[in-house]
Order: structure tokens, then C-alpha cells, then sequence
């Protein structure tokens, strides 16, 4: 099994998005995929249907568990999506709260990793999705991935957040015997614009091993499938974005088969 976390510090650049397309792809591709919605605000969860707000068995659960020194019983907080081979473990708005709660008793970094060896043998690939602030969630979803993935505009105003919040991630795996591998994803571009394609190449200048070389487009097809509830790729035949991101994702697992051959 292999967990990768979609991460960036700013809010709207395609994270979820990201995740939804991805699992899309996977699962049709014949992986079974789960899905860790980290985010309060829970777009991931409401994507499939789930209502952040109502939801009783969630990723507080996990967390509880832990606080409690109970066995987490990660199976018991999944729920499996309409379509086939996607399940998730979802938000509630609940797990809002978990910085405040959970701060005071330290060793909760782990909670998320723990909770997913319980369910290693169920799936090929765990997707995280990230809350915007650096707390409890985000370091959960960081100590756990092996593939960081970073959603970013092509803008010049990003670029500068983007070194900040590397940075903050180098200090953060500083602690980690490996080193997740890690991979800026351009979003949302826009071709035509001048500026657009100015930024995107300055980004690649700035961090040439670490971002992909393609990018995702901008496509309307997205918010009709996001509004539909289903992954871009499931939803239309015919997608810019959906294209790209399965190129994106042949590079992912690529990527991933070189780094198991390093390190054997
Ligand atoms: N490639 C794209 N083309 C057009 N709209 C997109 C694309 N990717 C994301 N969006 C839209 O942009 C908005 C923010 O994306 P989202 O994935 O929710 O970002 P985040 O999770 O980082 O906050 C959403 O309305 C989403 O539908
Ligand atoms: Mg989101």
C-alpha cells in the first residue's frame, strides 16, 4: 500500500481536485483506493455525499481511539463510495477542534500512519487530502505519506508561498529516516495567458527536480464533475484535465517503482 498526501498551505489551488481525479483514474485502472478526507471544511467527504456536519464515524474517530489509548478501529470509520473500488475514511467538522484538543498530549503526530497499517493489506493507494494549516492534521498527513504532492497556480505570488511552505515541510520531515518523495503539480493553467506561462516557467527553473513536467489544465469539465459528485475521468469521456491527469499519474507510478528499486 501507498500513501500520498496532496499538500499546500493555500486553499483553492486544486487539492481536492487533485485527489478526486487521481482516484478516479486509479480505480479504474484496477487499484483499490482510500481516500483520507483531513480537511474541516471536509470537501472531500461532501464530494461523495457525505455531510461533513451530520457525519458520525469520521477521522476524529481515529484520533479518539488514540486519545483514549484504545485500539483504533480504522476499519469501522470507512465507508465504501458508490463507485467501485473507492472508499473513505471521511471528515467531520468535528476534527476542527482536534488542534486544541489533542495538542496538550503530544505523540499524536502518528495517529493517521498507525490507523492506516491497520488496513494495508485492503488497499494499493491511500490518498490524503489536506487541511490549509499547519496543525495536527497536516503533520498526521505528512508523517504518513511516502509521495508529497503539491498542487500550485502558475502565479508569481505562489512561487514565493511555495518556497515558504517547502521550507516548513523540510523542517517538519527533518525527523524522517526517508524522505517522502515529493512533486509540485502545476493546476488550474491557463495557456493563453502571457503571465501564466511566464510563471510556470519560473517555476520550473526554481524547483526543476521537483516539478512535473506537464500540467493541469484549466477545463470546465471539472466543476460539472465535481458539481455531478464523480471524478472528472468517470464523468466525461472527452477531458483536458482528465488527460493530464493521467499522464500526472504515470509519472506517479513511475516514480514510485524507481524509488522501491533505489531503495532495495
Ligand atoms: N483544472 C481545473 N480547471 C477548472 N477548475 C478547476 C480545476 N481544478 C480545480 N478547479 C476548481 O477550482 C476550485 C478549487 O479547487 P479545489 O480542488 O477545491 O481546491 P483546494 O482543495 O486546494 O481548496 C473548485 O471549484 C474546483 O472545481
Ligand atoms: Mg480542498
Amino acid at each position: 500500500m501507498k500513501i500520498w498526501a496532496v499538500s499546500n498551505q493555500k486553499g483553492g489551488v486544486g487539492k481536492t481536485t487533485t485527489v478526486v481525479s487521481l482516484a478516479g483514474l486509479l480505480s479504474s485502472w484496477g487499484f483499490r483506493v482510500l481516500l483520507v478526507d483531513l480537511d474541516p471544511h471536509g470537501s472531500l467527504s461532501s464530494y461523495f455525499g457525505l455531510d461533513p456536519d451530520g457525519i458520525k464515524a469520521s477521522v476524529y474517530n481515529l484520533f479518539h481511539d488514540a486519545s483514549q489509548k484504545k485500539a483504533i478501529k480504522t476499519e469501522a470509520y470507512i465507508r465504501k463510495t458508490k463507485f467501485e473500488n473507492i472508499s473513505i475514511l471521511p471528515a467531520s467538522t468535528a476534527i476542527a477542534t482536534l488542534d486544541r484538543q489533542v495538542a496538550s498530549m503530544g505523540g499524536m503526530g502518528l495517529v493517521v500512519s498507525n490507523a492506516l497499517k491497520k488496513v494495508s493489506s485492503q488497499y494499493d493507494y491511500v490518498i490524503i487530502d489536506s487541511p490549509p494549516m499547519l496543525g495536527v492534521l497536516m503533520s498526521n498527513a505528512l508523517a504518513a505519506c511516502q509521495h508529497l504532492l503539491i498542487p500550485t497556480l502558475a502565479e508569481f505570488l505562489a512561487l514565493k508561498g511555495l518556497e515558504r511552505m517547502l521550507h516548513t515541510f523540510d523542517m517538519v520531515f527533518h525527523s524522517r529516516k526517508v524522505k517522502p518523495a515529493c512533486t509540485i503539480i502545476p493546476t488550474m493553467f491557463d495557456k493563453r495567458t502571457r503571465a501564466a506561462r511566464e510563471s510556470l516557467v519560473a517555476l520550473k527553473s526554481a524547483y526543476p527536480d521537483k516539478v512535473w513536467v506537464g500540467y493541469i489544465p484549466v477545463d470546465t469539465k471539472i466543476r460539472d464533475a465535481s458539481q455531478a459528485g464523480v471524478p472528472v475521468s468517470l464523468f466525461v469521456k472527452n477531458s483536458k484535465a482528465a488527460d493530464a491527469y493521467a499522464e500526472l499519474l504515470e509519472t506517479l507510478l513511475q516514480d514510485d517503482i524507481d524509488h522501491d528499486r533505489k531503495m532495495a
